[in-house]
């Protein structure tokens, strides 16, 4: 069994076969799945979708590029919604992203501590995008997350850096980019950090594995990934598949899997 911690089936590029996806998911043992928010508006289709599907949890959050949205009444409104349902497991996907100018840097900081401090006040585990943004992910989650747990979503940044937040206790997401060719980084982070703090990802749509690369992705491609991550630990598919699924289990607190 494979747990799929990072997706986006609500995204419109599901809307022709999402149903389809996701029985398949469940049919060939890819689950739990868990669908990240990144705003107001997939808060509550995330919400749907855990209605909906018994293997289907959620994490809400603004994410950094939608921050700007955020606000005190947004944030009172995402707590709620964390507490309406016990299917909610954390936090996210929050974080920094400074691969375009907007929203201003200064917005996305606040809106990233505010949410650090939600994920506190409701201890739940956090779920955080950073691209292009390593020193003040880093400087921020040491100073306002440090005692929180988490993941590290599509990590993307050096071993350094993955050594220093395992060492805080976070769990580092790898997905498709394993795969790909040109993933020298990535693959030094994967040899260097203890396979007991990797969780599996697909960030579906997004970022599909080879041979797949380029196209939409799904969950039911994550086992190209368990495979990359078997052949560099040494392992085999199964093992690296039972590890990482502990692994989500553990950081998300999950105690019966029914279904
Ligand atoms: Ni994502």
């Amino acid at each position: 069994m494979i747990f799929e911690t990072h997706a986006h089936y609500d995204d419109e590029a599901f809307d022709v076969d999402r149903d389809k996806i996701l029985k398949l998911c469940y049919e060939e043992k890819v689950y739990p799945v868990i669908n990240a928010a990144v705003n107001g508006k997939t808060c509550e289709a995330t919400l749907k979708l855990t209605r909906e599907y018994p293997f289907v949890y959620g994490v809400l959050g603004f994410h950094p590029s939608d921050a700007a949205d955020y606000n005190d009444e947004e944030r009172d409104l995402l707590r709620q919604r964390c507490l309406s349902s016990d299917k909610i497991l954390g936090i996210g996907e929050i974080g920094l992203d400074y691969h375009y100018d907007e929203p201003d840097r200064e917005i996305q900081k606040e809106v990233f501590i505010s949410q650090l401090k939600l994920a506190r006040e409701l201890s739940l585990p956090v779920v955080i995008h950073s691209r292009d943004a390593a020193k003040d992910t880093m400087d921020i989650i040491k100073e306002y997350g440090a005692d929180l747990s988490g993941v590290i979503h599509c990590y993307s940044y050096h071993l350094k850096d993955a050594l220093e937040y395992v060492k805080m206790g976070y769990y580092i997401g790898v997905g498709g980019v394993l795969t790909f060719k040109n993933a020298h980084k990535l693959r030094e982070v994967v040899e260097g950090i203890p396979i007991e703090r990797i969780l599996l990802e697909t960030d579906s749509p997004y970022l599909a594995p080879v041979p797949y690369r380029g196209k939409r992705n799904c969950s039911l491609y994550l086992t190209f990934v368990a495979d990359a991550l078997a052949e560099m630990k040494g392992i085999s598919r199964e093992e690296a598949e039972r590890i990482t699924f502990d692994n989500a289990v553990r950081l998300f607190g999950i105690k019966d899997i029914q279904i």
